[in-house]
């Protein structure tokens, strides 16, 4: 047991909400390190269904500490909307939610400039590129600047004048209330006050009370800022580096760290996707899965497992094991496809292309797998799976070099296969 890190290695939505509120039991505090509430990550407990978007998932374990890293971005109505939501739950949030004070602040110009990018892309439209963009041009606001109300009233002042001057030359005029909104801001800081620390310090020293950390991912690796299919990305690092510059926690403390995939894939918004099924078995895994964005609703892009993919962001976090979520989605199936090349052009590659023209070109070798054509909704134990559902995780196994050390039959806690003796079974305790 340790601190150890759990991501998506596709494009999102591979079931992490589920996984590490599974997981997060077993530690003390679970901390977020990127995004804000583009992410949506679906947490059932018996007939009760959470949506998280910026809270992590740990959340919902009694007297479990939930961290906000510096690393995100925060839009103060959804994290109050959030936690009032959680509270009216019976969640208890006060006293074990804690805020990092150099976490970015997102404000209403953020979405309002999204404008032709957003749309390319078909983001989130919640602001997160350009919240991240002012972070980089060292123009943007922390949580603990909205402490110190002279400095942050200037501040705003000068910033919102260039933003709206800017705006303007994009021919957008969206009229914004800048003084009312500036009031709402302080109202909010004065409402997270008791949430708000040095959370790095606080993760650090608890590390050194010997309290263990389960870091959580958003997104998912392709959508990483650096290693994803930019510019249709995200505009955060998703990937396992995010968990340490996203908390202050350093590389030297994380002890393991594990992927999250789909038992096939999916991708939501614009991009290249190299094993999109565009026939009908897209749409029956799109029902099945009941794939539709956690936060957009949009329709997911359904496609099926890619194995140069996985092998390239196992290469990039260095997966000690992984966990397959959705296996049931594929019990009607009669032949599985799974892509185990790609050739571009003609020839077969080894490497991920690094531009979209590129990825987009992409001619994948699929092999056909056959399908086990009964149910394994929610069986909780390896040997109760039938034959055919173990020779497709053996498969995935040998052709992606990463052992599967839980599986995910369905939403629910229990729904769920930890393989005694992994890797995982090891880190997760
Ligand atoms: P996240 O963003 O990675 O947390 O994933 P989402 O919550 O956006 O999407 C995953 C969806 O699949 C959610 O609705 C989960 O409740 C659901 N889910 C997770 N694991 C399983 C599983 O093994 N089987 C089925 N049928 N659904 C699952
Ligand atoms: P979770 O954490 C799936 C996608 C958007 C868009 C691109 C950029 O639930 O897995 P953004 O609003 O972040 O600037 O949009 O990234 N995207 C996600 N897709 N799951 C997510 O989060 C996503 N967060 C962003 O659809 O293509
Ligand atoms: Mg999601």
């Amino acid at each position: 047991m340790g601190n150890v890190i759990i991501l998506g290695s596709q494009w999102g939505d591979e079931g992490k909400g589920k996984i590490v509120d599974l997981f997060s039991a077993r530690f003390d505090i679970v901390a977020r390190y990127q995004g804000g509430h583009n992410a949506g990550h679906t947490v059932v407990v018996g007939n009760r269904k959470f949506v998280l978007k910026l809270i992590p998932s740990g959340i919902l374990h009694p007297g479990k500490k939930a961290v906000i890293g510096n690393g995100m971005v925060i839009n103060p109505a959804a994290l109050l909307g959030e936690i009032d939501a959680l509270e009216s739950a019976g969640i208890d949030v006060t006293g074990r939610l804690f805020i990092s004070n150099r976490a970015h602040v997102i404000f209403p110009v953020h979405p309002m400039m999204e404008g032709r990018l957003g749309k390319l892309i078909d983001t989130t439209k919640r602001g997160i590129g350009p919240c991240y963009e002012d972070k980089m041009g060292r123009r943007g606001f922390r949580i603990a600047d909205l402490f110190n109300p002279d400095v942050f009233r200037a501040q705003y002042d000068l910033v919102m004048k260039e933003k709206v001057a800017i705006a303007k030359t994009l021919g957008i005029y969206e009229e914004l209330d800048l003084r009312r909104i500036r009031d709402g801001y302080e109202a909010f800081a004065a409402r997270i006050l008791p949430m708000v620390r040095d959370t790095s310090m606080l993760l650090n020293q608890a590390i050194r009370d010997g309290k263990t950390v389960l870091f959580e991912g958003a997104q998912g690796t392709m959508l990483d800022i650096d290693f994803g299919t930019y510019p249709f990305v995200t505009s955060s690092s998703a990937s396992a580096g995010g968990a340490c510059t996203g908390t202050g926690v350093p590389p030297t403390r994380i002890t393991g760290v594990i992927g999250i995939s789909k038992a096939y894939i999916t991708r939501v918004g614009g991009g290249p996707f190299p094993t999109e099924a565009l026939d009908a078995m897209g749409d029956i895994l799109r029902n099945r899965g009941n794939e539709y964005g956690a936060v957009t609703g949009r329709p997911r892009r359904c496609g099926w497992f890619d194995v140069p993919l996985l092998r390239y962001t196992a290469a990039i976090n260095g997966f000690d094991s992984l966990v397959i979520t959705k296996l049931d989605v594929l019990d009607k199936f009669g032949t599985i496809r799974v892509c185990t090349g790609y050739r571009l052009d003609g020839k077969f590659i080894n490497v991920m292309p690094a531009t979209v023209a590129e990825v987009g070109k992409i001619d994948p070798v699929y092999e056909d797998i056959p399908g086990w054509r009964t149910s394994t909704f929610g069986v909780s134990s390896y040997n109760d799976l039938p034959d055919k559902a173990k020779n497709y995780i053996a498969f995935l196994e040998s052709r992606t070099g990463v052992e599967v050390g839980c599986i995910s039959t369905g939403p629910e806690r229990n729904q769920t296969i930890v393989r005694s003796g992994s890797r995982l079974a090891h880190l997760v305790g």
